[in-house]
């Protein structure tokens, strides 16, 4: 579900870690700090992690280098080449957000970077309370994504980016599934999750949200 992409990201696998790093700068601003971001979610995640869309491990890396059990997700073909031969030691799977293989370990932490807004609002709804029902008491949901603070917020993104001339990005932010503050909100209330929104960079927001011990 939510993998209509999939042939782009496979198209964007060799060249996604030059993007990341800054090389394109219609997208500059949107992976500001991208590592640093990512150090932090790996950071706060808890042993054993549930990661979805992977994509070139560069999270997944972080997290089993500190020593964490990973086990990864993602639908893309290419970039699961490329996450094997960068992170080995990472169980990386094909699968979704909605469908991916049943698991057998206890998971603590559920993570995901720059992908969740692959999905509609129904199926984040829909994979939230699938997290919430596999994660152990006291675990956590983890993430870090475009988030539009609301309708306002977006329409100002949106413009910014037709200013600066950066077309594809202005697509991006008006036809992808990014989600808004308070809609993300309900659905953590909805499974008594609490949940904080922390701004990483213009676009970029990390998402904490804890369940119950
Ligand atoms: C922008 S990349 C982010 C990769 C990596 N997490 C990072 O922080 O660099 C988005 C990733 O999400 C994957 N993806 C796309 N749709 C997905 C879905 N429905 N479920 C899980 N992953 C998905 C893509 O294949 C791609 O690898």
């Amino acid at each position: 579900m939510g993998v209509e992409f999939v042939d782009l990201f496979d198209q964007w696998a060799s060249s996604y870690d030059n993007t990341v790093n800054g090389g394109d700068p219609e997208y500059k601003e949107v992976f500001k700090h991208y590592e640093d971001m990512l150090g932090e979610l790996a950071d706060i995640s808890v042993s054993p992690v549930l990661e979805f869309g992977v994509g070139t491990a560069n999270l997944t890396r972080k997290m089993v280098r500190q020593g964490k059990v990973v086990i990864g997700i993602e639908p893309s073909l290419e970039m699961r080449k490329i996450a094997k031969i960068k992170c080995p030691e990472a169980a990386i799977y094909e699968g979704d957000f909605i469908e991916y293989p049943s698991l057998q370990v206890p998971v603590r932490s559920v993570v995901s970077s720059f992908a969740f807004h692959h999905l509609t609002h129904e199926e984040k709804v829909q994979a939230i309370r699938d997290y919430e029902a596999l994660l152990e008491p006291g675990g956590g949901i983890i993430m870090i994504d475009t988030v539009f603070q609301d309708k306002d917020h977006r329409r100002q993104l949106i413009e910014a980016a037709e200013q600066d001339g950066f077309l594809n990005l202005a697509q991006d932010l008006k036809e992808e599934h990014y989600a808004y503050m308070d809609e993300l909100k309900q659905a953590f209330k909805a499974v008594n999750m609490d949940v904080t929104f922390t701004q990483k960079n213009k676009y970029a927001w990390l998402i904490q949200a804890k369940k119950g011990a």
